[in-house]
């Protein structure tokens, strides 16, 4: 798909996109004569007062565009980057649906910065087009792609360009993480996520290494073995660098919990709803996503993904409850509950971001169902941080982002109590406070870094939304790669 920035209209449109402020009368002054004398009578009818509210009309010869498409932007002081998203992103799915191939969007910047707006625009349209029905037979060839899509921009310039093109790079990096976890566990594997990591790299010009199974056995890898060992298709831990700062700068280290599915192992979950544990790879999905986007801004700063790849499974050779396990760091692990097995992964994930020269640590994880009780389901991620001033930040970016995301505590108690009696740590103690006690595992291997977890179990999957298909959300992803540019130097 190709999305460009027009001053002028221009003809010959499959679809044309209009959104009005209900409290300003804002008529594009680039609309030509016949859309315009549509759009007004549908003002004075009023029908466009409600945010996204639509309405479409066929147009006559001689239009611009076969079909003009209004929609209702809602009170103009109270438009955000996210409405402005959401705008693009409806009109372009709608269109998609009416089988259009070129299509134009005139939407309004209101008082937002108009470089911030075209980047929205550009993202929405761009998460609009991911489809979670791909296995539907004959599905893939019916859907229609949008070829064209302009961006009407009045002031137009070389900035406007430029941001637009960036609101591509994002959407287009979000879609492939959704992409990737979207896909059901026989597929989407350990081997083939670092298969599918391996082309990234080779697309985008990063290093790339995935450790086997012989390689993590010879290296030490053993929390992240003893997690795979019930499933035929074996652990990979995936390495994908990028190299913006030079050789002798430190990394900023991603790392991803990503397991392919998760039955719970001997500790087995209930039936009920465990198919969605095919999404408990998408904190590495993310960071693939992510190292994409980066790869092709081409940030001055060294950043070094790290995707812990495992199926957890039973098995008559799986790891079971009770079990003391090694790491790559060299704490020993109870494992209390076989189910707690994200943690675990990203023990030695962790360790080997901080091996190969992470000095700044970011995880992220389809950690715990707690979260999900503490803060709902598809509403706000959870996260955690030992560095009270880079968390911060991180907050802020996310509201800047639109994403939500909420602060948990990390308290020293929750530190004490994860605490074996038979080796040094426990993977799942009792007595609540769930999602913290997960995050206080993983601090242990962060060598107290400056270290930011994410746990984005209430978030990683999403029911239909205006403009997002039913699956994976790529929720906090933007955020995410928001946040990796702040921390350029
Ligand atoms: N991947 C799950 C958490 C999860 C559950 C994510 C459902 C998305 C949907 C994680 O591995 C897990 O099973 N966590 C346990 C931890 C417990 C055994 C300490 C949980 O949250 O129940
Ligand atoms: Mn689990
Ligand atoms: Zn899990």
């Amino acid at each position: 798909m190709e999305i460009s920035v027009q001053q002028t209209i221009g003809t010959d449109y499959d679809g044309l996109a209009v959104a009005l402020f209900s409290d300003e009368a804002n008529l594009p002054t680039e609309l030509d004569e016949k859309s315009w004398t549509a759009i007004t009578t549908l003002q004075q009818q009023q029908s466009l007062q409600n945010l996204y509210s639509s309405e479409m009309l066929l147009l006559e010869a001689g239009s611009p565009a076969t079909r003009l498409l209004m929609l209702g932007a809602g009170k103009k002081d109270e438009y955000e980057l996210q409405t402005a998203r959401r705008l693009a992103g409806v009109a372009a799915r709608i269109f998609r649906k009416k089988g259009a191939r070129k299509i134009a969007l005139l939407l309004p910047a209101g008082s937002l910065n108009a470089g911030d707006v075209a980047q929205a625009f550009a993202e929405g349209v761009m998460l609009s087009t991911v489809d979670s029905t791909l296995y539907r037979s004959g599905e893939k060839e019916k859907a229609a792609e949008l070829e064209e899509v302009v961006l009407i921009f009045g002031e137009g310039g070389e900035q406007i360009r430029e941001r637009a093109a960036r609101g591509q790079v994002m959407g287009e990096g979000i879609n492939l993480a959704r992409w990737l976890a979207n896909e059901p566990g026989n597929v989407m594997t350990p081997e083939r996520l670092a298969e599918e990591a391996r082309k990234v790299a080779e697309i985008n010009q990063l290093e790339f290494d995935a450790l086997d199974k012989a390689r993590l056995t010879e290296g030490g890898f053993k929390a992240i073995l003893a997690v795979g060992q019930g499933s035929v298709n074996e652990p990979r831990m995936i390495v994908l660098k990028y190299k913006g700062a030079g050789e002798n700068q430190p990394y900023l280290g991603l790392i991803g919990k990503g397991i392919t599915f998760d039955s719970g192992g001997i500790s087995i979950k209930p039936a009920d709803g465990m198919e969605n544990l095919k999404y408990d790879m998408s904190g590495g999905a993310w960071v693939i996503g992510a190292m994409q986007i980066i790869a092709q801004l081409k940030p001055d700063i060294n950043v070094l993904g790290v995707i812990a790849a495992a199926e957890n499974l039973p098995d008559g050779n799986a790891f079971r409850p009770g079990d003391v396990i090694g790491s790559l760091e060299g704490k020993t692990i109870e494992v209390s509950n076989t189910d707690a097995e994200g943690r675990i992964v990203l023990a030695d994930g962790l360790t080997y971001a901080r091996q190969l020269g992470a000095t700044k640590l970011i995880d992220l994880a389809t950690l715990t169902g707690a979260a999900r009780v503490a803060l709902g389901s598809s509403i706000a991620a959870a996260v955690f941080g030992s560095d009270k001033d880079w968390t911060s930040l991180f907050l802020e970016a996310a509201e800047q982002a639109g994403e939500r995301a909420w602060q948990l505590p990390l308290f020293p108690e929750y530190s004490q109590l994860i605490k074996s009696n038979i080796a040094d740590l426990n993977n799942s103690v009792g007595g609540g406070g769930g999602a913290s006690l997960g995050a206080a595992f993983i601090k242990e291997f962060s060598g107290n870094l400056p270290w930011i977890h994410l746990d984005i179990a209430p978030v990683s999957r999403t029911d239909e939304k205006p403009y997002i298909a039913k699956g994976s959300s790529g929720h906090l992803l933007r955020t995410l790669v928001d946040f990796v540019l702040l921390n350029v130097e």
